[in-house]
């Protein structure tokens, strides 16, 4: 038995549904009843828990084999990253008391970079899991191309997509979540000891000018790519109702400075198969 968080997300949908697929037996982590019920009707047990809830953790992960824990995004952290470490230390209290075989956390891309930056909430899911005495595998993906589902309304209305990755030249890794969740379930049935990171990115990396003229493929119509000025990231994400947008700015640099990047230094690093171009006509079919 196989206990999936993020199940009625995109990740984790792929994970429970490779699995399922294989013969195996998944717990649905679910924030509720009605989340459940595609779940159960597709064969899943399902256990009910806020993933800051280490209680109905605890419930969730009893007796099963292995864990999929995937961490909420949060874009508008507090200082300190308080909402991640209530996560943090709800995870870490179940695992603990149920010590199941094995544990796949959803990590990212840049973990280990030293700034502090958005991705910093997963540093510290990474730190907090690895004193844990449990075999543990951080799968850390790429940049997800579904974040190009953000600019599909004005690529089509307007022609032109706004790109905060810079310049719109430079290529870099991504993924798509069909790879990262069919991984994710590999590596659940694999067996291994200790803590390992998995580093995971897509066929080919993948430049601004050319998601515009994939969008401009799918969409038939010319579609542009075009730089967001860095100084009006601030107002622009405050007038989006962020409080706090220096955490995510700090990502942005990290990821076009390059010290937001793949570690190497040991990580197995595993390429999926699914192009932009395919994630590209789902998102806009
Ligand atoms: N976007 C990227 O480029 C990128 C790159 C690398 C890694 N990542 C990581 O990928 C993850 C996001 O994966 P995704 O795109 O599959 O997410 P998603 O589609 O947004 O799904 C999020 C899942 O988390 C659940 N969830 C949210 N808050 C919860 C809570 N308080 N308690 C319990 N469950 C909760 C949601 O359940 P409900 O249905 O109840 O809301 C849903 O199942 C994040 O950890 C992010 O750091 C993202």
């Amino acid at each position: 038995m196989y206990a999936i968080t993020g199940i009625t997300g995109k990740v984790g949908g792929v994970a429970a549904r490779a699995l399922l697929s294989e013969g195996q037996r998944v717990r649905a982590v679910v924030r509720n009843a009605d989340k459940g019920r595609l779940w159960s009707e597709l064969g899943c047990e399902v256990a009910i828990a806020e993933v800051e809830d280490a209680a109905a953790l605890t419930r969730a992960f009893t007796d099963v084999t292995g864990v999929f824990i995937l961490p909420p995004s949060n874009f508008d952290p507090k200082p300190g990253f308080p909402e991640a470490r209530a996560v943090i230390s709800a995870v870490r209290q179940a695992l603990d008391a149920t010590r199941p075989a094995k544990v796949v956390c959803l990590s990212t891309i840049g973990a280990q970079a030293l700034q502090s930056n958005l991705l910093s909430q997963r540093t510290l899911m990474e730190e907090g899991l690895s004193r844990l005495p449990l075999p543990v595998t951080f799968l850390r993906p790429a940049w997800f191309m579904e974040n190009v589902g953000w600019d599909i309304d004005r690529a089509r209305e307007q022609g032109v997509i706004s790109c905060f990755l810079q310049p719109l030249d430079k290529a870099m890794p991504m993924v798509a979540t069909a790879d990262v969740g069919r991984v994710a379930a590999e590596l659940l049935r694999q067996d291994w000891s200790g803590k390992r990171v998995v580093e995971l990115e897509g066929p080919d990396w993948v430049t601004q000018n050319e998601i515009a003229s994939e969008l401009a493929k799918a969409l038939h119509r010319p579609v542009r790519a075009e730089a967001v000025p860095r100084e009006s990231w601030g107002a622009i994400f405050r007038a989006q109702g962020m409080r706090d947008p220096i955490p995510r700015i700090q990502m942005l640099d990290g990821f076009n400075e390059g010290w937001i990047k793949f570690e190497g230094n040991g990580a197995t690093l595993i390429k999926g198969n699914t192009s932009l171009l395919e994630v590209i006509q789902n998102l806009v079919g």
